[in-house]
C-alpha cells in the first residue's frame, strides 16, 4: 500500500508588514479589540505587483529545495487559492510551467479557508490510486486583494502568503499509525451556510472579484463546533488517544477557536502552532504557513504526529492527520 509522505515544505511572506497600530490610522478599531478579539497582533500584505502566483512558486521552490526534488519530478501540481491571478488559467499552470515542471497534473482547488485540506486530500488521493508519485500542494493567497478596507469588521483580519509541500508517494513504513504518511482525510461542505462568509461578487456575476463579506459571530459559532466534531472525528477513525499527537497545525482564523479546539483535545497550546499573532488569516495558506515554520524551526521532527484542521467559507471544513 503506498502512503503519500510530506519530504519537504517550504513557505513564503510578502515583506511589508501591516501592524494593529496601521490599521488604527485606516479604520475606527484599536490594537486591544483587535488582540483580544482575534489574536492578531500583525500581517503581511503583498506588493500590488506580487500575485498569488509570485507568493506560490517561492514558496514551492522552498518545499522542493527542502525535500530535494527537482522540479522534472514533479507530476501534479495542485493550489489552493481563493484569490487566483486571473480568473484562468489556474495559479497552478503557472506554477508549472515557471518552475520548468514536465507535463502533469495541475489544477487550482477553492475551499476558501479549507483549502488547503481540500488540495492535501485530492493530491492524496492521486497518490494512493497510483495516479501521480510526486505532488507539489500549495496553498497560496492575496486576501488583502478582495478586503474591503473600509470594513472593520473584516479588514484587520485577512492577510496575504503561501505555503508549499511536496507529497511523495512512498511505500508503507510501518503497520498502522505508525508508517510515515496521511492516515486519514475528512472534508466537508454546507452549501445552505454560503451567505454567511462570502464575496460581494464574482465573474459572472458582477464582473468583478467582489470583497469579503462576514457574518464573524455565526461563523466563529460553527468554527468552534465544526472543529471539536472532526478532531473526534479523526480520533475515532484512527483509533487513536489525543495524548498520541504531538501537534495540532490549525487553520488560523482566531485565537479562541484555537484555543477551543485544543481544549476539547486537552492539548497544551505548546503543542499547538500558532502564527496568527504574526501572519493573521491567510486562508487556504495559513496552514502549510505554520506548518513550514515549526518545521524550519526544529519544533515539528520527522516521525511526529500531526493533526491537520480547518474551515472557511462554504461554510467547508475538514481534517487529516500525517506522520511527518
Ligand atoms: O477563516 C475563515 C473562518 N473565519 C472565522 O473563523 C472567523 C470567525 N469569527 C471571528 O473570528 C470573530 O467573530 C471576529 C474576530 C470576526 C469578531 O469577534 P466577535 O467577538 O465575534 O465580535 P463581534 O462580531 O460580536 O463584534 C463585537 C463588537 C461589535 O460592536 P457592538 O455591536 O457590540 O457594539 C462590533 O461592531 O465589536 C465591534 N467591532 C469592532 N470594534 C473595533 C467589529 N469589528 C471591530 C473592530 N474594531 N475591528
Amino acid at each position: 500500500m503506498m502512503k503519500s509522505v510530506i519530504t519537504g515544505t517550504g513557505s513564503y511572506l510578502p515583506e511589508k508588514v501591516l501592524t494593529n497600530a496601521d490599521l488604527e490610522k485606516i479604520v475606527d478599531t484599536t490594537d486591544e479589540w483587535i488582540t483580544q478579539r482575534s489574536g492578531i497582533k500583525e500581517r503581511r500584505i503583498a506588493a500590488e505587483n506580487e500575485s498569488t502566483g509570485d507568493m506560490a512558486i517561492f514558496a514551492a521552490r522552498r518545499a522542493l529545495e527542502d525535500s530535494n526534488s527537482a522540479p522534472e519530478e514533479i507530476d501534479g501540481v495542485i493550489v489552493a487559492t481563493t484569490t487566483p491571478d486571473r480568473t484562468f488559467p489556474s495559479v497552478a499552470v503557472k506554477v508549472q510551467g515557471e518552475l520548468g515542471c514536465p507535463p502533469g497534473l495541475a489544477f487550482d482547488v477553492q475551499a476558501v479557508c479549507t483549502g488547503f485540506v481540500y488540495a492535501l486530500s485530492v493530491a492524496d488521493n492521486f497518490i494512493k490510486c497510483g495516479q501521480a508519485k510526486r505532488i507539489l500542494v500549495i496553498g497560496a493567497e492575496k486576501m488583502s486583494s478582495v478586503v474591503d478596507w473600509e470594513d472593520r469588521t473584516t479588514c484587520v483580519l485577512f492577510a496575504d502568503g503561501a505555503g508549499a509541500v511536496v507529497l511523495e508517494a512512498q511505500e508503507e513504513s510501518a503497520e498502522g499509525i505508525d508508517g510515515r504518511g496521511i492516515h486519514s482525510t475528512h472534508l466537508y461542505a454546507n452549501g445552505n451556510q454560503r451567505e454567511m462568509l462570502r464575496t460581494s461578487g464574482g465573474p459572472s456575476t458582477t464582473g468583478t472579484a467582489g470583497t469579503i463579506e462576514m457574518q464573524g459571530r455565526e461563523v466563529f459559532k460553527y468554527a468552534v463546533t465544526y472543529m471539536a466534531d472532526i478532531v473526534a472525528e479523526v480520533l475515532e477513525a484512527n483509533q487513536i488517544k489525543p495524548d498520541q499527537i504531538d501537534w495540532l497545525v490549525p487553520h488560523q482564523a482566531n485565537i479562541r477557536i484555537i484555543e477551543s479546539t485544543a481544549q476539547k483535545l486537552g492539548m497544551p497550546m505548546d503543542k499547538v502552532v500558532a502564527t496568527i499573532d504574526r501572519h493573521g488569516n491567510t486562508s487556504a495558506a495559513s496552514i502549510p504557513l505554520a506548518l513550514d515554520e515549526a518545521v524550519q524551526d526544529g519544533r515539528i521532527k520527522p516521525g511526529q504526529l500531526l493533526l491537520i484542521e480547518a474551515m472557511g467559507g462554504g461554510l467547508t471544513w475538514g481534517a487529516a492527520l500525517v506522520r511527518f
